[in-house]
């Protein structure tokens, strides 16, 4: 049956990388907003520490490694046989090392880039497969990064995040009509592993760039994301909205 929206009592949505920063914080917006949440994340310890603040609530977790197509697709036939309802996707989980281009070897490479997008090809495709037959409405929620739009020190970095802004804008084109599919570009995000990744002088680089004053929480980013699941955005598809502090005005 195609409906004409979203509705609250039929939120089921994946979050990627869900035992940490941005996505972590997500988990707990959706719950908080009476959704059902299904995340993965290769961080077994984190996923029991987020099942256990979050006890008692519609929350699933997966120890899956969005890097293996093997692991995408048994994390999906799990998702789909115990929510086929499932309607939202957020592609969340995402790997930043800070180094150099030539201090990548080829292996480090290749991981970088099927977390950060091969992951969410991967995911995006079996989640289209599984609404688009029957017609039904869903949301897909990307992250990229304000170094897919203006480059990286991290070349890869960089790379695989211009990929995910293509990413979207692509698969907004063959979703559609149905599914929206969106991408959301922070900026510096304090309280990440992420964050303390990046190198000093780039970390003080990214702060002085910054219009706006206080720091970008990862509870900040996910609320971009939760405005892009809902209905809200119902007229956003292909849409890059940022999070950013107004930084590398562009
Ligand atoms: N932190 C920042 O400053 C920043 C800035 C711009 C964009 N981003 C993007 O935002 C998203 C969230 O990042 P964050 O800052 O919360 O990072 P984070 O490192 O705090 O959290 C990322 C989570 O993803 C998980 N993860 C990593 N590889 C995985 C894999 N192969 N399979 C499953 N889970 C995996 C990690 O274990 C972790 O729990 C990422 O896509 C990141 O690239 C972050």
């Amino acid at each position: 049956m195609t409906t004409d929206a979203l509705t609250p009592e039929t939120r089921t949505i994946i979050v990627t990388g869900g035992a940490s920063g941005v996505g972590k914080a997500l988990v707990g917006r959706l719950l908080d907003a009476g959704h059902t949440v299904v995340t993965c994340d290769i961080d077994e310890a984190g996923l029991k520490d987020l099942a256990a603040a979050h006890a008692g609530r519609p929350l699933e977790t997966h120890v899956r490694d969005v890097a293996s197509h093997e692991d995408c697709d048994a994390f999906m036939d799990d998702v789909i046989a115990a929510h086929p309802e499932v309607d939202g996707l957020v592609n969340n989980a995402g790997l930043y090392l800070g180094q150099p281009v030539w201090e990548y070897d080829d292996a480090t490479i290749e991981r970088v880039i099927a977390v950060n997008v091969k992951g969410p090809v991967w995911l995006s495709r079996r989640f289209a497969g599984h609404l688009l037959p029957e017609k039904r409405r869903g949301a897909i929620v990307n992250l990229a990064s304000v170094a897919g739009e203006v480059g990286s020190s991290d070349a890869l970095y960089g790379t695989v995040k211009a990929g995910v802004i293509g990413l979207t804008k692509s698969n907004a084109m063959n979703f559609a009509p149905y599914i929206r599919v969106n991408v959301v570009s922070p900026g510096l995000i304090v309280d990440t592993a992420i964050a303390d990744r990046i190198p000093d002088y780039r970390y003080a680089e990214y702060k002085r760039q910054e219009q706006l004053d206080g720091d970008i929480r990862p509870e900040y980013v996910a609320d971009v994301c939760v405005y892009l699941l809902s209905d809200a955005s119902r007229t956003l598809t292909g849409a890059l909205l940022r999070s950013d502090n107004g930084c590398y005005p562009r």
